[in-house]
Formats: structure tokens, C-alpha cells, sequence
């Protein structure tokens, strides 16, 4: 297709973005990730003519699945949850490179044969080409998957060589500090920290990585993103569904971990890091790791700068729902958090006395993930009047997702023969300037990964960093038992105990 026919999304890329030849490893191939965003990138990677011309994808799970099998399986997963339609010339050639491996997880001889197979697709093509490992399991396989990739051999697969072995591994990456540390120890004894890929899906989302853009290729934000003209950051990542049929996972996770230690913490790293020196992956990910060593240790007790709850029955779209207790697989005394927000403090010269606000939960009013910049208010001279004056606080709203954009309050003159004022919203939208149907994260992180750009992706340090700050609430909640948990009705905005964060500074959240 040529150039100018192609979605503003893929216009220039193939320049730059050539991925060499490809093995795809998928470990955890029947499980639920895999058909739902892993499947659906490669096809769509395909559907865009960005997949090597030499590309295989290999499934691996513990269930024996023969190969014709796991193509029918693949394809369903397209028809399910794919964004596009499945394009049966598309997938053909896909599928005619698609194979499956079925071995456990901690059974050496098992990677033997995938090793062995690999070789023969390697043999077939008749050069050299990359592994990429997608470890896409429970967290509790993680160890002996990277044990036996190291034991085996193909951990180093070429390494030294341009088209070395990668691995992408999906989170929890840990569940606290000591075993995000024990976790970068396996993997560090097995590949090379250039070769590791930690997912966190957020950065791959097209908004978040325009955060970078907006600020740094803007001139008019920089010279004020800081304290003399910012009052408060709030970050929301606010979810309409429940726990549904993940009850299981969750209750072992919480808000906390499942949420905050990444995907929000990332969006307030690429908030308020400063500049990197280049947009080299190291660069960002020093400046990340940097801003994120600034954030304060948080107080946990009454009055502090975290609270928590967990959703009781409501309404949810109109739709009446159980509470989070009453949910399958969750105890009904469960000390599980569904809902999390923190006050952040940032003690470096950029931000300190800026409170960063942030939240997450699950079942509240509305899907929405938004990074609202509020600045100060100019000196009240002018505009004093407050019958006549309706005026708002300038706020720079990065609307994640849906309804993805960028908008600004401002206020402004009411047309009229006297001078009144009120609030007006200046919004860009994606869908509106570059039409829908964007890349979803997944494809983005994929095509990264097998060309060996490590930007979007978590460096070993950054992760240890984020649990530093969230390991010590985590110990002091193990601690409380259920005290301190507040609840809050589905459907609704969050808890209590949350407003009162903000109370203290005279803030309230917004209402996205
Ligand atoms: C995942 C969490 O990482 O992110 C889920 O495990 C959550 O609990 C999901 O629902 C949210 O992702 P997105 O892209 O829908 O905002």
C-alpha cells in the first residue's frame, strides 16, 4: 500500500520500523491475554504489512493442542476481539507460520524440543533469526520459564549478534519490593538487561506516549511546568467494570498493585519527569527513575497521604451490581482494596509543595483515564466580583482514554453588553483530527520489542523504584487488617476517606 493511502497512524513508518526476521514466543499461549490483545496485535501487525517478511509464531502451554488447532483458536480470538475484521488473506499467511509447542513450564526436556523446533524454522528460512519470548503466564511460573530459557540455550540465542534472543515479560512484575527484586535477580542471571522487555500497557497507549510530544515539542507548556505555576496534578484511572470473573487474581492483587505501582505511576513519571537529553529509551528511562526517587514516602496512618476502599453494591450503567465482597471468589471478610488514592509529595525544585493527587478503583461512575494539570489562579484584582465573575482554575486535562484528546480551560468574556465571565473548554480530539481505528497498545509494544526499541517499556530499576513507594502501604494495610477501609457505592466516584486527602490543601477531585 503506498504511503499516502495509509492511516495517518502508519504514514512514514516502514522507514524506520523494519522488524528482522521473527520468532514469536508466546508462553501461556491458551490464556486469556493471548487471545485477547496478544493474537489480535500479530494480526493487525500483519494487517499493516509490519511484521518481518520472515515472521512464526510459536504457542507454548502446558495443554497439548495440535497446530491446526491452534490456528482455529487464534482465529476465533481475531473474530472475538480483534478491532478490525479478520481478513482471511491476512491471516492465511499468518496462520501458515503458526505453530504450537506443548511442554511445562518447569520441564527441561520441554524446552529442548523448543529449542530444537525454533532451529528447524531457523533452518527453513535458511538465516539467522530473533526470538522474542513473550512470557505471558501467571507470575508464579515466571522463575522456572527464565531458568530453563537460561539452561536451554535460548536465552543467548545470538547473542552477540544483531538478531539476539529478547523477552518480553508481562506484569505483576513482583508483587513488593523483595520479589520485584528477586525477579530482576532471575532474570538478570539469564539475559542481558538490553534484551529484557518489562510491559506496563499504559505506555503503549497512543495518548500516553503523546504526553512526551505535548510537552517537550510544545514551547508554550514548559516555562510553566513547575511550582510557581502549577497548584495540583490529578491523575485518574478510574474503571466502570467490577472484578467479574477475576476475583481470584484480584484478591491477591488489590487496587495497589494491580493499578498504582504501574500504570499510574508511570503516567506520573512521564507528567512531571524533566527533559531527557534525547528520545533515546535510556534517556527517558534515567529521567523516569529520577522523578521517581523524588516522590516522598507516603504516611499511612489516620490522616495521612493514602486511602483505600472497596466497592459495595449500586448501580453500575443503569444496571444494579454486588459489592465487591459479595463477588465470586472473594472472601467476605476480604482486606482487598478495589480503590486506591494517594498524595503524592515530589521533593525536587520542579515540584515541591505541589501535591500530585492520584486515584484508581474499580466499579466507579465511568471508564475514564484522565491527567488534569490544574494551574494557579491569577491575582484576584480584576476579576473579583463573583456575581458577576464565574471564573475557573486554568486546567490542562489529558483525557487517556476513551474518548482520547487534549483539552484546556480557560475563561472567557460572555458576548454581551457588560463584562461577565464563565468557564470555556478548548478540546483537540484524536478521532476528529486523525479519525478512529488507532493501534491498540499491544501492537505498538510488539512491533518495539522485535525491533529492539526499549522506550515504552519498565527498566529493573524503575519497577524497584515504584514498589519502594508502594511496598511499606502494602505492609502497613497487612498490618491494619480492614481498618482504615472505607467503602464506596458502584457506580459512584470513590469514597469518602478519598475527598479528605484533598481537603486539606482546599482541593476536591474532579469530575472527569
Ligand atoms: C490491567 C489490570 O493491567 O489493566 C486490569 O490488571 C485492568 O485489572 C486493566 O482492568 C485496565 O487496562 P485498560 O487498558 O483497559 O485501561
Amino acid at each position: 500500500m503506498a504511503d499516502t493511502q495509509r492511516h495517518p497512524f502508519l504514514q512514514g513508518l516502514s522507514k524506520h520500523r523494519g522488524a528482522p526476521p521473527t520468532v514469536v514466543v508466546i508462553f501461556g499461549a491458551s490464556g486469556d491475554l493471548t487471545a485477547r490483545k496478544l493474537i489480535p496485535a500479530v494480526y493487525n501487525l500483519g494487517h499493516d504489512n509490519l511484521l518481518p517478511a520472515e515472521f512464526h509464531l510459536v504457542g507454548y502451554g502446558r495443554k497439548a493442542i495440535p497446530d491446526a488447532e491452534f490456528r482455529t483458536l487464534a482465529a476465533a480470538a481475531i473474530r472475538e476481539f480483534s478491532r478490525r475484521e479478520l481478513d482471511a488473506a491476512v491471516w492465511d499467511r499468518i496462520a501458515a507460520n503458526t505453530t504450537y509447542v506443548a511442554g511445562g513450564y518447569d520441564e527441561r526436556a520441554a524446552f529442548d524440543r523448543l529449542a530444537a523446533h525454533i532451529a528447524a524454522i531457523e533452518k527453513k528460512t535458511g538465516r539467522e533469526v530473533q526470538v522474542l519470548f513473550y512470557i505471558s503466564t501467571p507470575p508464579s511460573v515466571f522463575a522456572p520459564i527464565l531458568d530453563n530459557l537460561g539452561a536451554s540455550g535460548l536465552a543467548a540465542k545470538h547473542l552477540g549478534r544483531p538478531h539476539h534472543a529478547k523477552v518480553i515479560i508481562e506484569k505483576p512484575f513482583g508483587r513488593d519490593l523483595d520479589s520485584a527484586r528477586q525477579l530482576n535477580a532471575t532474570i538478570s542471571a539469564v539475559f542481558e538487561e538490553h534484551q529484557v522487555y518489562r510491559i506496563d500497557h499504559y505506555l503503549g497507549k497512543e495518548t500516553v506516549q503523546d504526553l512526551l510530544v505535548q510537552r517537550f515539542a510544545n514551547a508554550i507548556f514548559e516555562p510553566l511546568w513547575n511550582r510557581n505555576y502549577i497548584d495540583s496534578v490529578q491523575i485518574t484511572v478510574a474503571e466502570e467494570v467490577g472484578v467479574g470473573s477475576r476475583g481470584g487474581y484480584y484478591e491477591q492483587s488489590g487496587c495497589l498493585r494491580d493499578m498504582i505501582q504501574n500504570h499510574t505511576m508511570q503516567l506520573v513519571a512521564l507528567t512531571a519527569m524533566e527533559p531527557p537529553v534525547s528520545l533515546d529509551a535510556e534517556a527517558i528511562r534515567d529521567e523516569k527513575v529520577k522523578l521517581l526517587r523524588a516522590i516522598q514516602p507516603l504516611a499511612t496512618g489516620p490522616g495521612g497521604d493514602v486511602a483505600r476502599a472497596q466497592y459495595a453494591a449500586g448501580l453500575s450503567a443503569g444496571k444494579a451490581v454486588k459489592g465487591y465482597l459479595e463477588e465470586e471468589g472473594i472472601a467476605a471478610d476480604s482486606g482487598t482494596e478495589t480503590y486506591v488514592a494517594l498524595r503524592l509529595s515530589i521533593n525536587n525544585w520542579r515540584w515541591q509543595g505541589v501535591p500530585f493527587y492520584l486515584r484508581s478503583g474499580k466499579r466507579m461512575a465511568r471508564r475514564v483515564s484522565e491527567i488534569a494539570v490544574n494551574f494557579k489562579r491569577p491575582p484576584g484584582t480584576l476579576f473579583a466580583d463573583g456575581d458577576r465573575f464565574n471564573l475557573a482554575g486554568n486546567t490542562l486535562s489529558f483525557q487517556i482514554q476513551p474518548d482520547e484528546g487534549l483539552s484546556l480551560i480557560l475563561n472567557a468574556k460572555i458576548p454581551g453588553l457588560e463584562t461577565r465571565t464563565q468557564p470555556v473548554k478548548m478540546s483537540f480530539r484524536y478521532a476528529t483530527t486523525f479519525g478512529s481505528n488507532t493501534p491498540e497498545a499491544y501492537e505498538r509494544l510488539l512491533l518495539d520489542a522485535m525491533i529492539g526499541d526499549g522506550t515504552l517499556f519498565i527498566r529493573g530499576d524503575e519497577a524497584e523504584t515504584s514498589w519502594k513507594l508502594c511496598t511499606p502501604i502494602l505492609e502497613a494495610w497487612a498490618a491494619d487488617g480492614r481498618e482504615g477501609m472505607d467503602s464506596y457505592p458502584a457506580g459512584s466516584w470513590g469514597p469518602a476517606n478519598a475527598d479528605a486527602l484533598l481537603a486539606k490543601r482546599h482541593h476536591v477531585w474532579r469530575q472527569p
